[in-house]
């Protein structure tokens, strides 16, 4: 039995910054934001966006009522979760209407617990055949201001739902992971901001690439020539080249020049948007799916998954005849062109702005995002999301 990407949605808030003018502000050669790191323009989620509307948004874009009555699994991936003991999940479960006899549960790995989700939903359905699972990686990715990370931010969410016989990508059984208790990146609980080593981030998440690859050739006796394309984590789109380039030192001409053909459309929609963290790796796929040229039936597709801290994954999948059928390139090239442009103070003023850290109550703007899902305030210590009609 096949299992894999039956749906894939996806959500971003519906203000960005122009990387060129961030680097103007920053004193900074604007060819090192948009050629050395490789972003356009980086998403901005206002505070009536958070990790938990997202993802809805992202999951509303896809679920139909047939999908609705057969998630019983909804997985919330994220590191930008919003209390310690409710799970996003439950939440999206709710605003999504999923049928009320799920399991809801929210998972953290850094940049990766998207891809423990898919294979968890994986496990979950190979036992129940008739059930779909809802994955949802999500979260907002803040450094600060003035700070090096500062243009490898993003906000947004991708929602899949996963099930037997799917419709866009069958996934594989052929998963090496890997973990390594490292600091690269973390965020410690009080911190509403990010901490990184870049220079060493971007060598473990290098170290850890070449390692499982190593791995994953030996135990299932493939090669680069048995992949059609590669889609990598993209904390920043220069990472992705890294990635590519890494994997394609000792490689034949074709092998280089097919893999490196795909490099462009996989990254389109990551340049436009900047770090979704957990999300990444799947916008990059849906980057690839919606963006390039249609791929053969069963073309595959390896995906590499990693997160900081930290924990990595190979995986493959194929892609199911008819695919770009369910694609919603055109919904996805909307949400990203319609968005309207911050000024780099509006930008600093939002980026700046937090929920009360204390008891006191909120309410939020309902007109000040696009989502059909929004947090509309805080009462009472309690996040309450509001639902456009
Ligand atoms: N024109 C063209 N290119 C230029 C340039 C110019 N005028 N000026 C500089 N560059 C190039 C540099 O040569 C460099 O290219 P290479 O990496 O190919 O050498 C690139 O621009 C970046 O320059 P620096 O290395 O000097 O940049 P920096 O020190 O300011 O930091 C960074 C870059 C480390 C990525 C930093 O933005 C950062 O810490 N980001 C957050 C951490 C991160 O994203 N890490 C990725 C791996 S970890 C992970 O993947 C998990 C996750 O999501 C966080």
């Amino acid at each position: 039995m096949e299992i894999g990407i039956d749906k894939i949605g996806f959500y971003t808030p519906d203000v960005y910054i122009d990387m060129e003018k961030l680097a103007e502000a920053r004193g900074v050669e604007p060819a090192k934001y948009t050629i050395g790191i490789g972003q356009e323009k980086m998403a901005v989620a206002p505070l009536s966006q958070d990790a938990v509307s997202m993802a809805a948004n992202a999951a509303l874009e896809v679920l139909d009522e047939e999908d609705r009555d057969a998630i019983d699994f909804v997985l919330f991936g994220t590191e930008s979760g919003v209390d310690h003991s409710k799970s996003g999940a439950v939440w999206v479960h709710h605003l999504a209407g999923i049928q009320k006899y799920a399991r809801s549960v929210e998972l953290k790995q850094a940049c990766y617990s998207a891809t423990a989700a898919i294979k968890m939903a994986m496990g979950h359905i190979s036992l129940h055949p008739e059930s779909k699972v809802l994955v949802l990686g999500t979260d907002i990715a803040k450094y600060g201001l003035n700070t090096g990370g500062e243009p490898t931010q993003g906000a947004g969410a991708v929602a899949m739902v996963l099930s037997a016989n799917p419709k866009i990508l069958a996934i594989d059984t052929d998963s090496v992971s890997m973990t390594e208790d490292i600091s690269d990146f973390w965020r410690p609980l009080y911190s509403d901001y990010a901490y990184v080593d870049g220079k060493f981030s971007n060598q473990a998440y290098l170290n850890f690439l070449t390692d499982i690859w190593g791995q994953y050739k030996e135990r299932n006796n493939r090669d680069l020539s048995d992949f059609e394309a590669l889609c990598f984590h993209v904390p920043y789109t220069k990472m992705g080249k890294k990635a590519l380039k890494a994997l394609t030192e000792n490689a034949s001409e074709e092998d280089t020049a097919r893999l490196m053909g795909y490099y462009e459309p996989s990254i389109s929609y990551n340049k436009q948007v900047g770090n979704i963290y957990t999300g990444s790796l799947y916008l990059s796929l849906l980057s690839l799916l919606e963006q390039g040229p249609l791929l053969e039936d069963n073309a595959r597709i390896g995906l590499f998954s990693y997160g900081s801290g930290a924990v990595g994954e190979f995986f493959s999948g194929v892609v199911k005849p008819g695919y770009k059928e369910h694609m919603l390139k055109e919904e996805h090239e909307a949400l990203l062109n319609n968005r309207r442009e911050l000024s780099i103070k509006e930008y600093e003023e939002i980026l700046q702005q937090s929920l009360p850290k204390d008891e006191t109550d909120i309410e939020l703007d309902s007109e000040a995002s696009s989502g059909t899902v929004i947090l509309s305030g805080v009462r009472a210590n309690i996040r309450e999301y509001s639902k456009k009609k």
